[in-house]
């Protein structure tokens, strides 16, 4: 006899950057194969750079709950996520809760579903890396430990989860990341969006900064900005800032180091891919930003001690530069792709439908 399937509707939450690019994916797949979806936007990004012009340019649904929980401390989002999700769970009765990577909404999300008996599905499974204590892996083993079905973007994400013991509901699905970059890719003008920053190609290094450990670390953060605007004084350095860093800049009264910098408010997802596309190089602590650049063909300088994605080191594509300011200078100049780049390390750009097909086919 057939199986019917027993997932009808799944809660999908959302709430920072990059869940709304994830989501761009998954969403639609979702309602592809039939599944109703009710949408959660947690609200821990509120500017509208950082949230309503994802969920419009990527043609997201509208999200049927917006929890409105913003900044705070950790303690603070986890919390209040979890006490007005509970809420809405109760009133929806989802069959499953699907949470994304790795932020404070994520392990919200998945300790409402799993105490409330409901299966969790975490998109962007078995990523670990140091330090142990930073905020996004305890949210990524804790997630993992407690989901139902684990969606691995990489090989040895299904590696990292079998270290754990976790081997059930474990799927190498490829990263729908990619799944969104092969499919916007076509739609790009890069010329155009590049002449509207008044970019020229491969003229400039793109760059990013939010981590917590380099924006809240008085000499982390001193050291980076001062590398950067070193190297903006022989190649364009240009830094679409994030709120926090912003603030950071401001509160250490940094200004004077990044006078060299070119700044800009947060892109859209089209833009920054164009920016990407037509850069040298990329200088990040973006755990996205990475991979898109080796996507986009462009090697990237990985402001971390270590990173999840860190076949792309062991390949030579990207570099680990840490918060080292002359590092950072000396490989913003000497480092280079290799010629030989690993392929299909992310899947083959169907992770999307891979999920939603599983998800479709799960039996309690
Ligand atoms: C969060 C995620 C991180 C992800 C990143 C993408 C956690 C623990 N971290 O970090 O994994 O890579 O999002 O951007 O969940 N702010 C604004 N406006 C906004 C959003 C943030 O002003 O729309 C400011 C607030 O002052 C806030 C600070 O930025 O306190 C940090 O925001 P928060 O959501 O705590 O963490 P992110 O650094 O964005």
């Amino acid at each position: 006899m057939e199986r019917r399937p027993v997932i009808i509707c799944i809660l999908s939450l959302i709430g920072a950057r990059p869940q709304f690019i994830k989501e761009a994916i998954v969403g639609a797949e979702l309602r592809k194969a039939g599944i109703d979806e009710v949408l959660v936007n947690t609200g821990q990004h509120y500017d509208a750079n950082m949230s309503d012009v994802f969920i419009e340019g990527l043609s997201i649904k509208t999200p049927d709950y917006n929890l409105g929980v913003g900044s705070g401390s950790h303690a603070y989002q986890t919390a209040t996520t979890m006490l007005r999700l509970e809420e809405v769970v109760l009133k929806e009765r989802p069959d499953m809760i699907m949470v994304y990577g790795d932020t404070n909404a994520t392990v919200a999300g998945a300790l409402v579903g799993s105490k409330l008996k409901i299966p969790v599905a975490h998109v962007e499974a078995g990523l670990r890396q140091h330090p142990k204590d930073m905020p996004e892996e305890i949210n990524r083993v804790v997630t993992d430990h407690i989901s139902s079905l684990l969606f691995c973007p990489t090989e040895k994400a299904v590696d990292n989860l079998e270290k754990e013991g976790i081997t059930k509901g474990v799927h190498f699905v490829g990263d729908v990341m990619y799944d969104l970059f092969v499919k916007m890719r076509e739609s790009l003008d890069i010329s155009k969006t590049l002449s509207n920053y008044s970019l020229v190609r491969e003229k400039y290094i793109l760059a990013t900064l939010h981590r917590d450990f380099n924006t809240d670390d008085r000499s982390r953060l001193k050291n980076i900005l001062e590398a950067m605007n070193e190297v903006s004084k022989k190649i364009k350095v240009v830094l679409p800032i994030h709120p926090r860093t912003r603030k950071a800049i401001s509160v250490n009264g940094y200004e004077d180091l990044t006078k060299d910098i070119t700044i800009l408010d947060p892109l859209p997802y089209s833009d920054m891919m164009s920016l990407l596309i037509g850069s040298k190089k990329v200088i990040t602590d973006s755990g996205g930003l990475q991979k898109e650049a080796y996507f986009a063909g462009v090697p990237a300088l990985v402001m971390m001690p270590d990173t999840g994605w860190i076949e792309l080191v062991e390949a030579d594509w990207n570099v680990l530069v840490d918060a080292d300011k002359d590092l950072i200078i000396d490989k913003a100049f000497s480092h280079e792709a290799p010629a030989n780049a690993p392929a299909n390390l992310y899947g083959d750009g169907r992770a999307g439908k891979k999920i939603a097909e599983i998800i479709v086919g799960f039996q309690l």
